[in-house]
């Protein structure tokens, strides 16, 4: 899979695709993340990307032309599956999302900034908008980085049988059970005693309850459907 990032803050994604699950997978080749500097694609001298909104009011809006000019590129290039625009207004990110997406192989994730962007590009550009919650962050860089994380984490051979993700939260429409690992016992608090019982059977189905409960008193609208 290729992710073609279009920010104004590249180095915002040093710190999230240079550790851990990401990094495994761009070093295995499974996911290629190309980031692109949206102030490239500007002819003005100043590389300005911002401008005022028409109908006035407070906030800057991102202009058409270097947006346009960065898509058009990388489309000149390639098709792309999805080109997606972080946006507080935009689809809740959920695992069913992430999971359709693991399966594309080239999208591009635009991300916003001050007011938004010039409502043409997302009438003409944009096939998917996300948003990582109700809430309004100062940027799109870190729900791109999140969006990322969510899909590259579910490309088959990015995670080993022992981390695999369909155990992950939210992957069966259930959150996940409680866990535990050693000591058996800490401060006189006990692990629940049928996980050592080594009764698989009577194990699933304790962990299948416990994720019921979990989601019937964290989700209740998930437990509902
Ligand atoms: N940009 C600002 N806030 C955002 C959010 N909650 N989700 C996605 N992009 C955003």
């Amino acid at each position: 899979m290729r992710i073609d990032i279009i920010t104004i803050f590249p180095e915002m994604f040093q710190g999230p695709f240079s550790e851990s699950i990401v990094k495994r997978a761009i070093d295995k080749g499974l996911v290629e993340i190309h980031l692109h500097q949206l102030r490239d694609f500007t002819d003005d001298k100043h590389k300005k990307v911002d401008d005022y909104a028409f109908s006035g009011g407070a906030g800057m809006v991102m202009m058409i032309e270097p947006i346009s000019k960065a898509i058009d590129f990388l489309k000149s290039q390639r098709n792309y599956d999805e080109v997606i625009y972080t946006s507080p207004d935009g689809d809740i990110l959920e695992q069913s999302l992430a999971n359709k997406m693991s399966l594309y192989d080239n999208i591009i994730i635009l991300c916003g900034h001050y007011k938004g962007i010039d409502e043409r590009i997302r009438e003409h550009y944009i096939t998917k908008e996300i948003s990582i919650g109700n809430y309004v962050l100062s940027g799109g860089e870190l729900a791109a980085a999140v969006i990322s994380d969510s899909i590259i984490r579910l490309i088959p051979g990015v995670l080993g049988d022992e981390t695999s993700a369909l155990t992950d939260s939210f992957q069966n429409g259930l959150v996940s059970p409680p866990v535990y690992t050693r000591p058996r016992e800490f401060k006189g608090w006990k692990v629940p005693d049928i996980l050592l019982s080594g009764n698989d059977k009577l194990i699933e189905e304790w962990k299948h309850r416990e994720s019921l409960k979990r989601t019937k008193s964290r989700r209740p609208n998930l437990y509902d459907e």
